[in-house]
């Protein structure tokens, strides 16, 4: 194990309890260099949202709605990324009960939940920053952090013991949030006219990958000096956000400008992770997102990445590869990979850059 990945550089401090203690000013280990600052003047906001994809006819009998939907998702994941999916199979009671259940955790006694006070060397547990650079500016947001597969990791007794409906939501969100990434793997396979089985295979199979953060971003005094999560692309394969339906604050760049997501009700968030863009030698992009705080709600959202097997190298698909289109990533295991984040912490698309092909 890597030295520096054993504990914290510095004392933790918890977000919320800044927030809940009622302080006026934003400490300066939270204040953002100006150019990562968030615009939040009112009207700054682009009349443009993330694309909207109806999951309802996916699979479903009728060809030609299925191949429409077939086309939308892919052409989100060509242009943006990103997309809000509705008709999703993942019950909205579930997700509703499971957001709540998270949102009581995080409402317990700090006592409570220091009981599951997290390390970088697996960051499962309660925790408030992602990286171990000392001095590094922090994010304005604490998380738990637990995993769900290979089910040979996954270890109920990490998660929270209370509220006492935690541990069996969690289980059965994840077992559907699974089924629905399988599904959209097998559309992004199609519609990339791979096999159907093709990235699924190439992640591990039945071997995957999946955990889950639930990220809680407290109230802030002043949002616009800080940001909740800094601007990052998720590493692994999928990404299904389940985002606080009754507050704003996840932002997605697009040709440059930052597009704040209006949550649809219901509607899951998925996007393209760094390993998916690998296999389709970026035809779909890994898009860089962040969030912004505000000064009246706390906001949780649900984040659950569903990832490659982490020993197995992951390179563009052949089929993708010719003359015109040279591979342009060298072959990296999971492993290998998410260790330069559990580093650096978010870091915009630097990793995935650092993995171009010399061509
Ligand atoms: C993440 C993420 C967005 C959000 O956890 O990787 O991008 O809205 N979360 O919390
Ligand atoms: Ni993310």
């Amino acid at each position: 194990m890597n030295r520096l990945l054993l504990s914290w550089p510095e004392p933790v401090v918890r977000v919320q309890s800044l927030s809940e203690n009622g302080i006026r000013t934003v400490p300066e280990r939270y204040i953002k260099p100006i150019n990562d600052r968030p615009d939040l003047k009112p009207g700054s906001d682009e009349h443009v949202d993330i694309p909207f994809v109806d999951l309802r006819n996916l699979f479903g009998k009728d060809r030609a709605l299925h191949d429409d939907t077939l086309r939308r998702i892919s052409s989100a994941c060509k242009d943006w990324g990103f997309f809000q999916a509705v008709n999703h199979g993942v019950s909205d009671e579930l997700m509703k009960r499971t957001s709540d259940a998270w949102r009581e955790f995080f409402d317990s006694p700090l006592e409570v939940k220091q009981l599951y006070a997290n390390s970088p060397s697996t960051y499962e547990g309660y925790g408030s920053r992602l990286g171990v650079e000392k001095g590094a500016k922090l994010d304005w947001c604490d998380y738990f952090f637990l995993n769900y597969l290979p089910v040979t990791v996954r270890n109920q007794s990490k998660w929270p013991a209370q509220p006492t409906s935690c541990r069996e939501l969690v289980e059965d969100y994840g077992a559907q949030v699974t089924k629905l990434c399988e599904r959209l793997l097998k559309a992004m396979s199609i519609s990339l006219e791979l096999k159907e089985d093709y990235l699924q295979n190439a992640i591990g199979g039945d071997e995957v990958g999946a955990c889950l953060r639930v990220n809680f971003y407290p109230k802030c005094p002043q949002p616009e000096l800080t940001l909740g999560l800094s601007s990052h692309s998720d590493p692994g394969g999928i990404t299904v956000l389940l985002p606080d339906h009754d507050v704003a604050g996840l932002q997605v760049l697009n040709n440059g400008k930052w597009i704040t997501v209006k949550p649809v009700p219901n509607a899951f968030i998925i996007n393209v992770g760094d390993q998916i863009q690998v296999l389709s030698n970026a035809i779909y992009k890994s898009v860089e997102h962040r969030v912004i705080v505000n000064s009246e709600k706390d906001r949780v959202s649900l984040a659950f990445f569903y990832n490659p097997k982490s020993d197995i190298p992951i390179q563009p698909a052949e089929e993708l590869v010719n003359e015109d289109q040279p591979a342009l990533y060298n072959p990296m295991t999971y492993d290998e990979y998410r260790l330069y984040i559990r580093m650096n912490g978010p870091c915009g698309k630097k990793q995935i850059e650092s993995l171009k092909a010399n061509i």
